[in-house]
């Protein structure tokens, strides 16, 4: 008999995926270009072996498959896709579908989507978010594309993903690369929430030289309260761990450079293309670059050494440091909705911000106790775009929010870096205020360029009289 669904590519990733569609009752044929990975990866099937039907080539693959063919692609983002995509094409008949589960870039989605639809094929872009774990036995999927393909595997989808409650954590979102421009929104939520918590921990480490294992007993108690998330859950836990080798804290051991593999990146990109701001994804995908700089880092902290203000800065309560990482975070979720809802217009997704929420409630990365709350104000409308003016967010700011100021200006005396902090109260407090200094910047722009400029009684005179005669310069 012949298989529900296709899996190509067996990493980490796609043997998990592969189990978890075994496990759920589908039978699904799989292929991995080096074939003795296939064997492997059979050997190791246990049990679910009886669901899997493993092929060496990519033409036993497409006919093990009954039709319309489903064949989801899970390797590395970029140009391996297009490869895999080029080596199924000669066997797949119109109707047939590519899904591609890797965190694509949603620009070559659109692209390979468009180009296929021209040859009668079917292509899905499928977020997949929640790491190995997530992927073995449910995570959180954001699909993109034509929404009549998807409803031929959702069942399989569905089955497959994380549930909050009841309701899975997976649905189709929008057309083409919407699926996979939401998880790379979610990728830039979880860069800017894992570099606020490593800001704490900095705070906590540097300011109150307190142990690595002291600060993971803090976030384990603040995973009990309004902050209950994967990536705090997460911290506590690495923050407890013990180096094997010289028996100190785990991460006392690790070097301080981040890696990336270019989704938060693109997140900021694509922000930015779209006139969007969000400065806490930026901050924490700059952080990340500035932190590779190490050697620099170490000359500037012999350059400038002992340059914090002596005094002054009061100390930093573990509480407002618990109520100022909230507010961060929220204004970080603001900043992503508003992002989504920007992508939505530009891009025809008629998005529902409610339902992306949703999905991210479980499985996921940035899963968190806040987000059911988030999907709600979202699914009633964000006021101005903004999550941080919907009905309870906006009081938790007001609790929040001095808390915020309180430890971003305490940082700032002692110079400890703070850039997702710094960026979150800028753009909260830049929200907060209904006539800002750019009235300067616009007559700056006029004197030089004759931008011309709006007034503010709407009169129709939009140059300033300027003059000439500049002293210097
Ligand atoms: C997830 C993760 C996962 C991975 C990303 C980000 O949602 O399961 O986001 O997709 O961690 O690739 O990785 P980098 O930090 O290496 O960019």
């Amino acid at each position: 008999s012949k298989a529900r669904i296709g899996l190509v590519g067996l990493g980490v990733m796609g043997a998990n995926l592969a189990l978890n569609i075994a496990e759920n009752g589908f039978p699904i044929a799989v292929y991995n270009r080096t074939t003795s990975h296939t064997d492997d990866f059979m050997a190791d099937a246990g049990a679910l072996a009886d669901q899997l039907t493993p092929c060496h080539e990519v033409e036993t693959l497409c006919a093990s498959l009954t039709t319309p063919r489903a064949i989801i692609i899970m390797v590395q983002a970029g140009a391996p896709v297009d490869s895999v995509i080029d080596s199924l094409k000669p066997y797949l008949e119109k109707g047939d579908m590519i899904i591609d589960a890797g965190n694509a870039n949603f620009h070559d989605t659109r692209r390979r989507e468009a180009a296929l639809k021209e040859e009668g094929l079917n292509f899905i872009g499928m977020g997949v978010s929640g790491g190995e774990e997530g992927a073995r036995h449910g995570p959180a999927i954001m699909v993109g594309g034509d929404p009549a393909s998807f409803e031929v595997i959702r069942d399989i989808i569905e089955a497959i993903s994380a549930k909050y409650q009841d309701s899975p954590c997976a649905d189709h979102l929008g057309t083409d690369g919407a699926g996979h421009f939401v998880k790379t929104v979610h990728n830039g939520i979880e860069y800017a929430d894992m570099q606020m918590i490593a800001e704490v921990y900095g705070i906590l480490r540097d300011m109150d030289g307190r142990s690595a294992g002291d600060i993971g007993k803090l976030f384990e108690e603040w995973n009990a309260g309004p902050l209950a998330s994967y990536l705090v859950e997460i911290s506590a836990h690495v923050l407890q761990a013990s180096d094997p080798i010289s028996g100190g804290p785990m991460v006392d051991m690790i070097v301080d450079k981040a890696g990336q593999k270019g989704t938060g990146r693109w997140t900021a990109i694509e922000a930015l293309t779209l006139g969007e701001s969000p400065m806490t994804i930026e901050a924490a995908v700059g952080a990340r670059g500035w932190s590779a700089a190490k050697e620099a880092r170490e000359a500037g902290e012999k350059i400038y050494a002992g340059l914090e203000v002596q005094g002054g800065a009061h100390a930093i309560l573990d509480a407002d440091l618990e109520q100022a990482l909230l507010a961060a975070k929220i204004i970080a979720y603001s900043q992503g909705f508003a992002l989504l809802d920007a992508a939505s217009k530009e891009y025809d997704w008629n998005l529902d911000l409610g339902r992306c929420a949703e999905v991210w409630r479980a499985g996921c990365i940035i899963r968190s106790s806040m987000l059911d709350e988030m999907a709600s104000a979202a699914r009633a409308g964000l006021p101005n775009g903004q999550l941080i003016f919907a009905d309870g967010f906006a009081e938790k700011m007001k609790d929040a929010s001095g808390a915020l100021r309180r430890v971003v200006a305490a940082a700032a005396l002692k110079g400890q870096p703070m850039p997702a902090f710094s960026a979150a109260l800028a753009f909260f407090d830049t929200m907060r205020k209904g006539r800002g200094t750019t009235d300067l910047v616009q007559a700056q722009r006029d004197f030089f360029g004759a931008h011309g400029f709006d007034r503010v009684d709407g009169k129709d005179h939009h140059h300033g009289p300027w003059g000439s005669g500049l002293k210097s310069f």
